[in-house]
């Protein structure tokens, strides 16, 4: 029993795909449930991505319903392994949520699009899985086409990332005539055939370098370049450390193409040989082994559900330690209760399930009837364990909020309340002014959109608001801190947050340094970590 208690945690990795819109995140995570069996044919599914406008209709009404879109678990195994993926809203639909997800990964994967470089989004999300320490694994996309040059990439990895790379393969042909891969650890070659555009997994031929089929295969030339290129690596480069991986601290590469397939099942396999298993989690009392017997787990997310009226959520929680069992009582640590775990689920590709078992490593989603925030901790038994709490992170678009009929105040302000501890906004104050002006801040705009809809459908009522041209925010720490003391400049504006924290919204970077320069003593941050 145990065993297979051990054998379950051990087998399980839970990633996040991160990338910045259109760099084949999607695509990426489509043919990795081809490879694991989870689909048969990619684009019969026309996975999520053709989804993506059959249900862009869906996902207007599940806007309209007031719901932040979906971002949902995929569970498939592969090779012994029992692989979750959690999917990170991008686009437009961009929000906290894509953070918050983030902090219930074990590890990341990065896509990066060959032609593209580093882009906006992925430096942002890539920060976030930098401060957590997770490890962060590399898949330059889109080889199929012409990009950029592969060392220049590399470079562009370390100068933009700050961190170090490692090229766990090479690319043969990078002007649009790519053909396979060179596997450093094993000194192989592996080439691809042309497959059916990328639905069924691509057939290839693996071997030794300096086998003459390969000769034959890529033509004298590209065979020549790709053994100058392999010297050059040697010779140049880092040298590969794992442990320095699992810190975060040296990031894998690896090339490939996922729309043709090409370089896919190498990136899964060593992917999913160098990452971890289910990591332990810090607690008030110190890390959580996820081999424990006690079940412990912390709600990262939760989505307003389908029925407006019920005010019905669903509570995402990353299991951490011990095995979930369908209608277990468990401790809410911050209540102090004893609850029942009622409806569980589970996303297992397309499908929604009841989830009878699960174990760390694993997300379910269980019925919210209001009692849940984000970062609560369950537990099964009376250790009363509480998790590190997510960290609040900095919205990007400001707007003043107001009823637009002052009789509905109340419902407003309960609203608004209430959607800020569902982690959907995040609310700010003036000094001095207090509730009488509130201000919005959220990640993505499309959030705006779902507060309108939301306190409109769910409290009935109207808001009108002005959007604020600030685009920064930081939080202060300063010992003895006093509003009225704290230099500005004259675009940006102090106010404070939910716990009364002091925070100051800029209009530009420019205008952070200043106030930096101005408040000795005065630490900004761009995060806020919580205890
Ligand atoms: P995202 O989730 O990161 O936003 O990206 P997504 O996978 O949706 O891919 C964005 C576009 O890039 C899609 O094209 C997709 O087909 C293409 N793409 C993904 N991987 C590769 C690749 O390896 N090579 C090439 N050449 N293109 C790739 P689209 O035209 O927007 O959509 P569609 O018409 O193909 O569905």
């Amino acid at each position: 029993m145990q065993e297979q208690f051990l054998q379950q945690v051990r087998n399980r990795r839970t990633f996040a795909i991160i990338s910045h819109p259109d760099a084949g995140k999607t695509t990426l995570t489509e043919k990795l449930l081809l490879y694991g069996g989870a689909i048969r044919l990619a684009g019969s599914v026309k996975s999520r991505r053709a989804q993506k406008h059959a249900v862009s209709d869906w996902m207007e009404i599940e806007k309209q319903r007031g719901i932040s879109v979906t971002s949902s678990v995929l569970q498939f195994d592969y090779n012994g392994y029992c692989i979750n993926i959690l999917d990170t809203p991008g686009h437009q639909d961009f929000s906290e949520d894509t953070y918050r997800t983030l902090v219930a990964a074990d590890s990341a994967v990065m896509v990066i699009d060959c032609a593209k470089g580093v882009e906006a989004q992925t430096k942002k999300l890539f920060q976030v899985c930098k401060m957590r320490g997770i490890p962060i694994f590399t898949f330059i996309n889109k080889l199929d086409r012409a990009g950029k040059d592969p060392f220049e990439l590399m470079e562009e990895i370390e100068n933009v990332l700050g961190i170090r790379s490692y090229p766990m393969n090479w690319p043969i042909g990078t002007d649009g005539d790519f053909k396979g891969v060179y596997n450093r650890s094993k000194s192989q070659i592996e080439v691809f055939s042309e497959g059916k555009h990328g639905q069924t997994i691509v057939e290839s031929v693996i071997g030794d370098v300096n086998d003459d089929v390969f000769q034959d295969l890529l033509g004298t030339n590209k065979h020549q370049q790709l053994m100058e290129e392999i010297e050059l690596l040697d010779v140049a480069g880092d040298n590969f450390d794992l442990n320095k991986v699992l810190k975060g601290e040296l990031t894998p590469v690896f090339f490939g193409s996922a729309m043709t397939n090409f370089g896919v099942r190498p990136f899964l396999e060593a992917f999913l040989e160098m990452t971890t298993p289910p990591t332990p989690r810090n607690s008030q009392y110190g890390e959580v082994d996820p081999e424990s017997d006690n079940f412990t787990g912390f709600v990262f997310k939760i989505q307003a559900n389908m029925n407006p009226a019920h005010r019905d959520r669903i509570a995402f929680i990353r299991i951490c330690s011990g095995k979930f069992q369908k209608g277990m009582a468990v401790n809410h640590v911050r209540i102090n209760k004893s609850i029942k775990l009622a409806q569980p689920q589970q996303f297992l590709a397309q499908d929604r399930v009841v989830v009878e078992e699960a174990y760390p490593g694993d997300i379910i989603g269980v019925h919210d009837p209001g009692i849940f925030n984000i970062g609560d901790t369950l537990c099964q038994d009376n250790s009363k364990i509480q998790y590190e709490g997510i960290p609040v992170f900095a919205p990007e678009h400001f707007a003043k909020v107001y009823a637009k009929d002052s009789m509905k105040r109340k419902q407003f302000l309960k609203g608004i309340e209430q959607l800020s501890e569902e982690g959907a906004i995040q609310v700010f104050k003036r000094p001095h002014v207090g509730v009488e002006e509130l201000i919005v801040g959220v990640v993505g705009v499309l959030q705006f959109e779902v507060l309108q809809y939301r306190l409109e459908r769910e409290y009935g009522v109207e808001i009108k608001m002005q959007t604020l041209s600030y685009k920064f925010i930081r939080w202060i720490e300063q010992e003895g801190f006093d509003f009225d003391r704290f230099s500005l400049t004259m675009d940006s504006l102090i106010v404070e947050d939910k716990e009364e924290k002091p925070v100051v919204l800029f209009e530009n970077e420019w205008s952070i340094q200043k106030v930096e320069e101005r408040n000795q003593g005065a630490v900004l941050k761009s995060i806020l970590k919580k205890d």
